[in-house]
């Protein structure tokens, strides 16, 4: 197959053409697409049509170990390590899916010690319009920031909590949050080298050794600058789609609660979590 990496218009990522993930990829294709995971810290292939099955072996070029959600109610009926997001309910009215994964800027399972490596959305059905998702690249956000901001960051620990921002589906399903976790503010990328801001406002809740107002103000002050709209990108679905995404370089929003119900998306949603691939 001949694979070509292409920059994304909408911002940072890259979409890579002349895969079909339907089939087995051979050693060199798997490098390719993961060298582009790493360079670009966001991927997304086009018009794809996968099994279960091929949704895991396509994942697994990420890395072998996938992980299954927490949400267990959401699992796909053939395998846990494929998590339904749908808006759609049964005929008696339980919901197929989870229908919003999180409308707030997060990074997958940073409320962990071992955090989400990698998220693979494979887009099965998309709205006309809405539900698109956020992406903001904390790798260039680093980069971009002062050096005395920089320097102030280093060596800081923040602690992450699932329940950071309170959602009623944790006593809705009878889910018990993990105990709350630290991690470091600035993350260096465990295989590239790269430092990235590693907070996030929707498991962030402070950073230790700091005063509350002080903990506070460096949080807004940090986001501020991440969040700026040369960071972000929208990205808008098609079905068919893929997106997987590096949690150690970037974050995300999904736009999905105020979706029509009568739009309906459903989408795959794999966790790739572990070491390298290669
Ligand atoms: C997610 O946060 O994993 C899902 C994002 C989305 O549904 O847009």
């Amino acid at each position: 197959m001949t694979i070509t990496v292409t920059p994304l218009e909408e911002g940072f990522g890259a979409e890579i053409s002349g895969i079909d993930l339907s089939r087995p990829l051979d050693g060199e294709d798997r490098r390719a697409v993961y060298q582009a995971f790493l360079d670009s810290r966001l991927i997304v292939f086009r018009d794809q049509d996968m099994s279960p099955d091929n949704a895991i072996d396509a994942a697994r070029i990420l890395g072998n170990d996938l992980e299954p959600h927490l949400f267990k109610h959401f699992h796909h009926p053939d395998t846990p390590l494929i998590m339904v997001l749908s808006n759609r309910v049964n005929g008696d009215g339980q919901p197929k899916g989870m229908k919003d994964a999180g409308t707030f800027w997060h990074s997958d399972v940073s409320y962990k010690p071992n955090p989400a490596k990698a998220t693979f959305l494979y887009a099965r059905e998309v709205p006309d319009e809405g539900g698109d998702t956020l992406f903001c690249d904390l790798t260039a956000a680093y980069d971009a920031m002062p050096g005395d901001m920089q320097d102030r960051l280093h060596g800081l620990i923040a602690m992450h909590d699932y329940n950071h921002v309170p959602r009623d589906i944790f006593s809705k399903l009878d889910v018990t949050p993990p105990p709350p976790c630290p991690q470091p503010v600035v993350r260096t990328h465990p295989e590239t080298g790269r430092k990235a801001i590693y907070i996030n406002p929707g498991y962030t809740t402070h950073i230790e050794g700091l005063e509350a107002d002080e903990s506070a103000d460096l949080i807004k002050d940090i986001f501020r600058h991440c969040l700026q709209d040369r960071f972000r990108m929208r990205y808008n679905w098609r079905a068919g789609d893929v997106v997987a995404w590096d949690n150690a370089a970037t974050m995300h929003s999904a736009t999905t609660k105020n979706l029509d119900p009568a739009k309906h998306r459903t989408i795959w949603r794999l966790t790739v979590s572990g070491g390298p691939a290669f």
